[in-house]
């Protein structure tokens, strides 16, 4: 498949997906039962992982949206700025960072350092996707989707430069053939 100028291949679809977000929200029912979490949803990427999780969500719960940027095409800027900020309250709240994807870590270490500041009375972090072999920070994500090998892909929320977010699975980049 094509998406812009790069190719894609099939990766995870989304029943694949959809049995891995059921599995990650039933071990928040239970590990988060009467504590009131509030989790908060990082965008762009995770505005569909977002959204089906929540779906899953039966307990007393809140969400809200940050965003910050810091990536660019393929390859990680290593700095982050952000955008749209905390809106609500996290003094003595359990948050739950409900992120896409960690690639090297270093989004998820800046907003774990903003959370911290507002005195939160736990944090964790959901991601769909780690990349541990990526990792360049020490990032402790206590809810993983799925752990994959360090490759780009696309969909499900995810982007090739704007693009692609709408697939509901996710496609893998190809290997450049060498002639
Ligand atoms: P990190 O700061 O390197 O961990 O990158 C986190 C952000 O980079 C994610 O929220 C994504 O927006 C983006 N990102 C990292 N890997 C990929 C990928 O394979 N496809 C699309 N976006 C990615």
């Amino acid at each position: 498949m094509l998406i812009k100028d790069k190719h894609f291949r099939p990766f995870l679809d989304h029943h694949q997906i959809a049995q891995q977000v059921a599995r990650l929200g039933s071990q928040l029912n239970q590990d988060y039962a009467g504590k009131n979490p509030l989790f908060v949803a990082v965008l762009n990427g995770a505005f569909m992982f977002a959204a089906d999780l929540m779906r899953h969500i039966t307990i007393p719960s809140e969400i809200t949206f940050v965003k910050f940027t810091s990536y660019h095409n393929l390859l990680s800027t290593g700095t982050v700025d952000q955008i749209i900020g905390f809106q609500t309250d996290l003094r003595d709240r359990h948050v739950v960072l409900v992120e896409d994807i960690v690639d090297t870590g270093i989004t998820m270490t800046e907003i774990l350092h903003e959370i911290r500041t507002f005195q939160p009375a736990s944090v964790e972090i959901c991601a769909l996707l780690l990349k541990a072999e990526a990792l360049q920070r020490e990032v402790a994500v206590k809810y993983v989707g799925f752990e994959i090998e360090n490759k780009f892909v696309v969909g499900y929320g995810l982007d090739y430069d704007g693009h692609g977010r709408n697939l509901p699975g996710l496609v893998i980049l190809e290997e450049e053939t060498q002639f």
